[in-house]
C-alpha cells in the first residue's frame, strides 16, 4: 500500500463566517470542522500521520496536540500556501521523498471516505498527482465592474477545484517553495504544480466535498453528514 502523510491548512481566520473564532473551530454535531476533516483523512489506506498547521496565535492548537499519535502541528503562514508549505518542511524531516501527501482544506469536513480513496486510487495508478474536482454545471457570465454580462463563457472543460489534493511530497515541496519564491500567486496545490510544468490529474468528486465559506454553509454541511442542528452547542 502507497504511504501517505496528511496536510490541514488550519490557520485562516475566515472572516467571511462572521464568527469571533475562526471557522474550523466552529462545532457541527458536537465536534469541530477541523476535527472532521482530520478524521476523514486519518481514515484514508495507507495514512501515516497528518500534519495541522494552525495561526501563531490559535490557542486550539493544544486541543489536538496529544490526541492521536498520528497528528502533528506546526505553525501556519500569513497565506495558505505559506501554511502548507510549513506543513511540508516539517514532513521532509521524517518522511520519504516519494511519499504521497494529501493537501486537505480545514474548511471540507464532509468528505467522503469513497472520494478520498478514488483519489488515492487513481493517483497511484497513475503515478500522477491530482485532484478532486467538480465538472461546472451552470451557465457562466463574465460580467464587468458594473454589473452588466460581457459574454457568457463557454463552460466545457472546466471544473471547480476541491481538495485533498495529492503529489509526491518531495516534488510538490520543491516546487511550490520555487513558486512562492517567485512571487506567484499560488491558491491551491494544484496550481503550483501547472506553474512548474507537471502533469495534474482530475478525479471526479461529490458536491458533498464543499468548502464551508459562510454561515448557513453550516446547515448544508448537516444535512450532508446527517446531523440534527437543533439544541447543539
Ligand atoms: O479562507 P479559505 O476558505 O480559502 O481557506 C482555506 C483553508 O486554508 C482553510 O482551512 C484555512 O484555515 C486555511 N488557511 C491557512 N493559512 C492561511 C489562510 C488559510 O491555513 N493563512
Amino acid at each position: 500500500m502507497a504511504r501517505c502523510w496528511g496536510v490541514i491548512p488550519a490557520a485562516g481566520a475566515g472572516v467571511r463566517m462572521g464568527y469571533s473564532q475562526p471557522k474550523q473551530h466552529v462545532l457541527l454535531g458536537g465536534k469541530t470542522l477541523l476535527q472532521r476533516s482530520l478524521q476523514a483523512l486519518l481514515g484514508l489506506p495507507g495514512m501515516q500521520g497528518v500534519v495541522i498547521a494552525f495561526a501563531p496565535d490559535d490557542p486550539r492548537a493544544a486541543d489536538y496536540r496529544d490526541t492521536d499519535e498520528r497528528v502533528r502541528i506546526v505553525q501556519g503562514g500569513a497565506q495558505r500556501a505559506d501554511s502548507v508549505l510549513a506543513a511540508l518542511h516539517y514532513l521532509q524531516e521524517i518522511a520519504y521523498n516519494d511519499d504521497w501527501v494529501l493537501v486537505h482544506d480545514a474548511a471540507r469536513p464532509c468528505l467522503a471516505a469513497a472520494d478520498g480513496e478514488r483519489l488515492v486510487t487513481q493517483v497511484v495508478a497513475k503515478g500522477c498527482g491530482g485532484l478532486l474536482a467538480e465538472p461546472v454545471v451552470d451557465t457562466l457570465k463574465r460580467v464587468d465592474a458594473d454589473g452588466y454580462v460581457q459574454a457568457t463563457v463557454d463552460r466545457r472543460g472546466l471544473w471547480r477545484a476541491q481538495t485533498p489534493q495529492m503529489f509526491a511530497l518531495g516534488q510538490l515541496h520543491s516546487v511550490l517553495a520555487a513558486a512562492l519564491a517567485d512571487g506567484v500567486e499560488i491558491t491551491d496545490e494544484a496550481s503550483a504544480m501547472e506553474w512548474g510544468g507537471h502533469p495534474v490529474l482530475v478525479v471526479p468528486g461529490s458536491p458533498s466535498n464543499f468548502k464551508v465559506t459562510v454561515p448557513g454553509d453550516l446547515e448544508l454541511a448537516a444535512f450532508y453528514l446527517g446531523i440534527n442542528r437543533e439544541g447543539q452547542a
